[in-house]
């Protein structure tokens, strides 16, 4: 069976994990292990449909790159949340897939859920602080969680110290705005959770520019605007994500 391996203190979260869990209680995605393990799956019915079919749709088409490009990665899945993705990613890539995240309950829950599957770990552990070693993965994704870090240069920086050399970062399900943008989308945040009744939600959730990430020089493996994914979203209805996927390369050499 799967336990979850405690690399910092569970206390250092306990705030921004109490808040994160009331949002997501109310807005109905704390699921059973059963609804966990059928992710992205769920019944036409559930509030959360089109999204999860974005979901979904996103996680066929890294499954897709990895499979053509990188045979049996060692993957570090960042805020992995219950882990849901990460092991898709080790069961379909037969690979080796840490999920790593700084909210116990998620990672507990996550846990009972994927107990059997094959070469999926689950970390309690701040990226930050030495939980796993540099320049140790093939692969390292982040899933609709790039929102959840104040500083993506930072992040970046750290991420691409724990790859190894050719080791790639893929970024997904993160909304990337137009520098413009950002205080509307900022306010649309905070009305929502102020209307949801936790305004204090809005302190853990930020908004980033595509241009935070030029630095990196990222390449672009998935793009909303390109012609045939407005075609496959507007006129055959497909469940595109409207995030890009972006992947970011630490050279062969330094
Ligand atoms: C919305 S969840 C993403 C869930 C999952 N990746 C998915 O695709 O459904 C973002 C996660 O990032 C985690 N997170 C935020 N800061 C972190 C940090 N410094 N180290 C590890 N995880 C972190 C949060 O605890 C949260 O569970």
């Amino acid at each position: 069976m799967l336990s979850v391996d405690y690399r910092c203190d569970p206390s250092s979260f306990a705030d921004a994990e109490a808040v994160y869990l009331e949002v997501r209680r109310a807005e109905g995605r704390v699921l059973s292990p059963e609804a966990l393990r059928e992710l992205p799956l769920v019944a036409a019915g559930d509030p959360h449909v089109r999204e999860w079919r974005i979901r979904a749709a996103t996680t066929d088409r890294l499954i897709g790159f990895l499979r053509g490009h990188r045979p049996h990665p060692h993957i570090l899945d960042l805020g992995c949340g219950p882990g849901w993705m990460t092991a898709i990613l080790a069961r379909e890539l037969e690979a080796t897939a840490i999920g790593i995240d700084c909210n116990r309950s998620e990672l507990e829950r996550g846990a009972e859920a994927f107990g059997t599957v094959e070469g999926l770990e689950l970390v309690y552990g701040d990226i930050f602080e030495p939980v796993v070693d540099p320049a140790s993965f093939d692969i390292i994704i982040v899933a609709a969680a790039l929102q959840y870090f104040p500083d993506p240069h930072a992040l970046l920086i750290r991420l691409l110290d724990l790859l190894k050399p050719g080791g790639e970062i893929l970024v997904a399900d993160t909304p990337l705005y137009r520098r413009e943008e950002i205080p509307a989308a900022a306010e649309r945040t905070r009305a929502y959770y102020t209307e949801l009744g936790f305004p204090r939600m809005a302190e853990h959730y930020h908004h980033h520019a595509l241009d935070d990430l030029a630095a990196f020089s990222p390449g672009i493996i998935y793009d909303p605007r390109s012609m045939l994914s407005r075609i496959g979203r507007t006129v055959f209805r497909r469940p595109l994500s409207p995030f890009p996927i972006l992947r970011i390369s630490r050279p062969e050499k330094p």
